[in-house]
C-alpha cells in the first residue's frame, strides 16, 4: 500500500495490526514485571504520544503518568509531579544516537528513584553514539528514517496510524532528515 501525502509517498513498514499486537505483548510483559510496584510512566513528547496512549492502556496495573518535552536531545520541560521513590518507566518513540536517553537519565536521576527503565517502540542500534540498553523494545533494527505513529518529518506525519518510510527520497536527502 502506498499513500500520497503532499506528493511524498509513505510506505507502511509496521502496520496498525502489527503495532497493536506488539503493544499487547509489551503491556502484558510490563504488567507482569511491575506487579506490586509503584509504576510511574513518563511519556516523551512529542513523538511518544500515540505509543504512550496505547501502551498505558495495555498495562493492567494502577499507574501514574506524566510527560517531558524533549527537543534536540535536551529536556525542555519539567514534570508536574514528584517521582521520588517510584518505579519510573520512560516511554520513547525511537532510540537513535542514544543522546536523548542520556540527557533524560541525568535529569530523572536527580530524584531518588526506586528504579528507572526505558521502553521504546523502535530502535536503531547501529546508529548509537552512546550505548543504551533498552529494557522493552517494540521493533528493533529499523534501518531507515521513519514517520508515523508519533514520528515526524518536518513536523508532519505524526498522525499516521502506522509506521512508514518516506519513499522517493534520495539517500542524501535521508541523511539530511536526521539533522533536521
Ligand atoms: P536520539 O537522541 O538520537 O536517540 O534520538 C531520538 C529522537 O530522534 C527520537 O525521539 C526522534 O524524535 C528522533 N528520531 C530518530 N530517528 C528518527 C526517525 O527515523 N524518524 C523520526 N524521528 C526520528
Ligand atoms: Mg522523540
Amino acid at each position: 500500500m502506498l499513500m500520497e501525502q503532499n506528493r511524498i509517498f509513505v510506505k507502511p513498514i509496521f502496520t496498525q495490526e502489527e503495532i497493536k499486537k506488539r503493544i499487547a505483548e509489551l503491556g502484558a510483559l510490563i504488567s507482569r514485571d511491575y506487579q506490586d510496584r509503584n509504576l510511574f510512566l513518563i511519556g516523551i513528547l512529542k513523538g511518544a504520544y500515540p505509543f504512550f496512549a496505547d501502551l498505558s492502556r495495555a498495562i493492567s496495573l494502577p499507574l501514574q503518568v506524566d510527560f517531558l518535552m524533549v527537543s534536540g536531545h535536551k529536556v525542555v520541560s519539567a514534570l508536574t509531579q514528584d517521582i521520588a521513590g517510584c518505579d519510573v518507566l520512560v516511554v520513547e518513540d525511537i532510540v537513535d544516537s542514544g543522546m536523548t536517553w542520556d540527557s533524560l537519565k541525568k535529569e530523572l536521576q536527580k530524584s531518588p528513584l526506586k528504579s528507572l527503565k526505558l521502553c521504546a517502540l523502535l530502535d536503531k542500534p547501529y546508529r548509537r553514539k552512546v550505548s543504551v540498553a533498552i529494557d522493552y523494545v517494540g521493533f528493533s533494527t529499523v534501518n531507515k528514517y521513519v514517520v508515523g505513529y508519533g514520528l515526524d518529518y518536518k513536523g508532519k506525519y505524526r498522525n499516521l496510524p502506522y509506521v512508514a518510510v518516506l519513499d522517493q527520497i534520495s539517500a542524501e536527502e535521508e541523511g539530511l532528515l536526521y539533522s533536521a
